[in-house]
């Protein structure tokens, strides 16, 4: 129980850093969080037209959950791995130093699979991909790139990681509630557009 409880506060505390935050203020581009749809992720910075930023955004909010997922998972193994990725993604989503109001968790997700099953970010990639170049829409992609994912990860015999991956869907998807709202409405920004 302590080894799962030292890998859930270190994962959370590495998760919990805001870099699409920290970025765009040191790049002297104002709060991301007044700008576009108001997130600390990357494709609100991708808003700010400065896609350097973005990507720093995307790769950074990514590997703080894969430092995370696998220093846990050196030390203690896979599942204490997948759980430090998993508490990661919580402190992304509910950062202290933000008053608990984080980010949307699509990095951090990425992230956690590149630490503990990371053949399953090329299907991810694949599949958040391909939506992109059909639809444009970033929210999308990813809610339908992390619904496929815990399903592979049950058939090829991942359980235990599927059911956290599962997990980590259900709470993304209830984080996009408002992109969901704009999807249903035909409002959601494409990427390529401001706002
Ligand atoms: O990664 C978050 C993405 O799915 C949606 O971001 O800024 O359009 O709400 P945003």
């Amino acid at each position: 129980w302590s080894v799962a409880l030292g890998a859930l506060i270190f994962g959370y505390l590495l998760g919990s850093i805001p870099f699409g935050l920290l970025l765009t203020r040191a790049a002297g581009l104002g709060d991301i969080r007044s700008i576009g749809s108001g997130n600390i992720g990357a494709t609100n910075v991708l808003r700010t037209g400065n896609k350097k930023l973005a990507a720093a955004t995307l790769l950074l909010d990514a590997l703080k959950a894969t430092a995370a997922a696998v220093i846990a998972y050196a030390f203690f193994g896979k599942d204490a791995g997948t759980l430090a990725g998993f508490a990661a993604f919580l402190g992304h989503l509910y950062p202290v130093w933000l008053g608990f109001k984080g980010g949307k968790g699509v990095a951090t997700y990425i992230g956690t699979l590149l630490g503990v099953a990371p053949w399953m970010v090329l299907v991810f990639a694949a599949v958040w991909l391909s939506m992109v170049k059909i639809t444009k829409y970033s929210s999308l992609s990813a809610l339908v790139a992390t619904l496929v994912i815990p399903v592979v990860l049950w058939f090829i015999n991942e359980p235990r990681i599927a059911l956290v991956m599962a997990i980590m869907t259900v709470i993304s998807w209830w984080k996009h509630e408002a992109n969901i709202r704009r999807l249903i409405a035909g409002t959601e920004s494409r990427i390529g557009q401001k706002g």
